[in-house]
């Protein structure tokens, strides 16, 4: 099913503005496009900085949600940021797993713009959240961060610690993100339904993409009409590709493209288990039609999706405007 809605708020420019404007004569060297600075020995400088906020554990302090980060993989510098409601109102809750935006390359769990919304989700669903820290191209390209994304799981089902094996009812879990970070959500699940009797306890109930980043070598109509759109323009989404995916494939990969090979096999095992998946987007962010065909693709494959699509917005809106991000609260209400 999908719905068309529109939005009553004005449209912002995101974060990805500010990246954008610095390089917007800049050569199509990925590097420049995304204000990267290539180092001899290798590394990586971002020359973005973006506020970060520390965990809040205090039960004193004001804040919609208690947070704290643990560490996942200290050898691959993974970790999670956990978030617990002040007082929840039953003993287990549902267990989201939620990962960050940034074209695979930039941001944090400890971002101030994904820490803020995680606390809002975990208050206003009463969900135990685990954000998770994953490794970023272009230092690791994909699959590296959607390999992580399913080490989380293996990591909470061991895990001793006393938020999660408290609060969290494991047989609820749902696995959210928002724009490259929905990208991971959805390989996070193609993984996780693979191996269901690997991750148990953990059942997985559903998946929550929010402008999930698809990309493809065919320009779709929203591609070609917002190209030059300062928001999210394709001159900056190419590059992002360029630099997260492995060397040598194109965007028309199963890590970019969920399309090709007409879908994954695995989409029919999601069916059987009856996962709910909610995709969000809206008509000014130029990966729109690719997200409408995603919602189309697994309709035909009578996978239970609900594409929640608005007139106007832009890029980000979901997480940075606080009258959207109810739209994504309310939807996993109505999952729980
Ligand atoms: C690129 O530079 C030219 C000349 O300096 C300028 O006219 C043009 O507006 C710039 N383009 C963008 C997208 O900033
Ligand atoms: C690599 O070079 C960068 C920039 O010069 C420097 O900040 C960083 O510490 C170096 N890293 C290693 C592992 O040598
Ligand atoms: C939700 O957040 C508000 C502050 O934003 C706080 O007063 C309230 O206690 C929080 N509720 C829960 C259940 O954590
Ligand atoms: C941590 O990462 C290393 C390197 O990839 C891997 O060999 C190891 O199995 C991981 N540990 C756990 C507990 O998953
Ligand atoms: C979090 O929720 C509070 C209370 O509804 C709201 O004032 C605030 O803007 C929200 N923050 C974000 C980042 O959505």
């Amino acid at each position: 099913m999908s719905v068309s809605l529109s939005i009553a708020t004005t449209t912002i420019l995101s974060l990805h503005l500010l990246l954008f404007l610095v390089n917007a004569n800049s050569s199509m060297d990925p590097y420049k496009v995304l204000n990267l600075i290539l180092n001899p020995n290798g590394t990586v400088t971002r020359l973005q900085k973006f506020p970060q906020s520390p965990p809040s554990p205090d039960p004193n302090l004001p804040t919609p949600a208690l947070s704290k980060d643990i560490t996942i993989n200290q050898s691959k510098h993974t970790w999670a940021r956990i978030y617990l409601p002040h007082k929840p109102h039953s003993k287990k809750l549902p267990l989201i797993i939620f990962y960050h935006g940034g074209g695979f390359i930039f941001y944090s769990a400890a971002s101030t713009y994904f820490h803020d919304f995680c606390a809002n989700l975990s208050n206003k669903t009463q969900s135990v959240v685990v954000s998770l820290e994953y490794r970023l191209a272009p230092e690791h390209r994909l699959p590296a961060a959607y390999e992580d994304s399913v080490e989380v799981l293996h990591w909470i089902k061991t895990s001793n610690d006393a938020w999660l094996t408290r609060y969290a009812d494991y047989s609820r879990c749902y696995l959210m993100g928002e724009s490259a970070g929905g990208t991971i959500a959805y390989n996070a699940g193609l993984r996780a339904a693979a191996i269901v009797d690997e991750i148990k306890p953990i059942s997985i109930k559903g998946l929550i993409l929010i402008q999930p980043f698809f990309g493809g070598t065919k320009r779709t109509p929203s591609e070609i009409r917002l190209e030059k759109d300062l928001n999210l323009p394709l001159i900056f989404t190419d590059a992002l590709w360029e630099l997260s995916l492995p060397v040598g494939v194109d965007r028309d990969y199963v890590y970019s493209n969920p399309m090709v090979n007409g879908g994954d096999k695995v989409l029919e095992k999601i069916k059987l288990f009856g996962w709910k998946v909610g995709v969000f987007g809206c008509d000014g962010d130029q990966l729109v039609d690719r997200q409408r065909g995603f919602v189309k693709l697994l309709e035909g494959k009578s996978v239970n999706v609900v594409g929640q699509f608005y007139s106007g917005g832009r890029h980000g809106i979901f997480i940075g405007v606080p009258s959207m991000s109810e739209k994504v609260f309310d939807l996993v209400k109505s999952f729980h």
